[in-house]
């Protein structure tokens, strides 16, 4: 079984699924795969857009609900992808955008080109409000193409590192695929993901990146970040 801690089921909210029948296909699809446990991670843009947690639950507790009528045996749980803006800290802590599976865990995104210092200053005063970071998707950024700087993230600021389903899966050129390898190996990676948005050109693709990881990495490995470590973590 395995969990999916970032998937933007949650339809009309962000750029995931439109309409409440493509969320339907998704988590359709997402249970075939094997996914038990998934958080709906929109989009959130402190800040800049007002998260829309009322609608936001509502579409959430409509997706759960189908879920169980058609017996697809789903966790969903809430959260958000936060874009690091100066304004997530205090929006966070106020309350106002939802964290991982009700825990002090946040998933955030970056901008590619957000220099290193910033995203160290976004660690650090995330941290002070007592969130732990999980960094979304963290082939993304090119301060972290530094493996030395993954690790000051991870060891001195306690950042937990997802990275995409299809980076593990897709062949990306020799550099990055060489980068993915290091990362992987020497633990740097606690987490993949999907980040799903629909089902045809970016879907769930757990099941796939978990027979990738084995055959690659071995089973231990693949078990720990399609399952282990998210349960761990989410106290699932
Ligand atoms: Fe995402």
């Amino acid at each position: 079984m395995f969990v999916d801690m970032h998937h933007h089921l949650i339809h009309g909210v962000d750029d995931g699924p439109r309409n409440f029948e493509d969320t339907q296909r998704m988590l359709k699809y997402a249970s075939e795969q094997g996914v038990r446990h998934i958080v709906a991670t929109s989009h959130a843009t402190p800040g800049q857009e007002a998260f829309d947690a009322e609608k936001y639950l509502s579409h959430l507790d409509m997706a759960q609900k189908w879920s169980d009528e058609q017996g697809l045996n789903l966790a969903i749980h809430s959260g958000c992808e936060v874009l690091y803006t100066d304004a997530a800290p205090r929006l966070l802590s106020e309350g106002y955008l939802p964290t991982l599976a009700q825990t002090w865990i946040t998933l955030v995104e970056f901008f590619p080109l957000d220099p290193f210092e910033r995203i160290c200053q976004a660690a650090r005063l995330l941290g002070n409000e007592g969130f732990t970071v999980v960094m979304a998707h963290v082939e993304r950024y090119k301060a972290l193409q530094s493996m030395r700087n993954v690790e000051i993230l991870r060891d001195e600021y306690g950042v937990k590192m997802q990275m995409n389903c299809n980076t593990v899966i897709s062949k990306k050129g020799f550099l990055q695929d060489r980068w993915t390898k290091k990362m992987i190996e020497s633990g740097c990676i606690d987490y993949v993901a999907s980040d799903a948005h629909n089902t045809s050109s970016r879907p769930c693709s757990m099941q796939k990146c978990y027979e990738v990881l084995w055959e690659k990495f071995g089973e231990e490995t693949a078990n720990a970040l399609c399952c282990k470590n998210q349960l761990d973590l989410l106290q699932l």
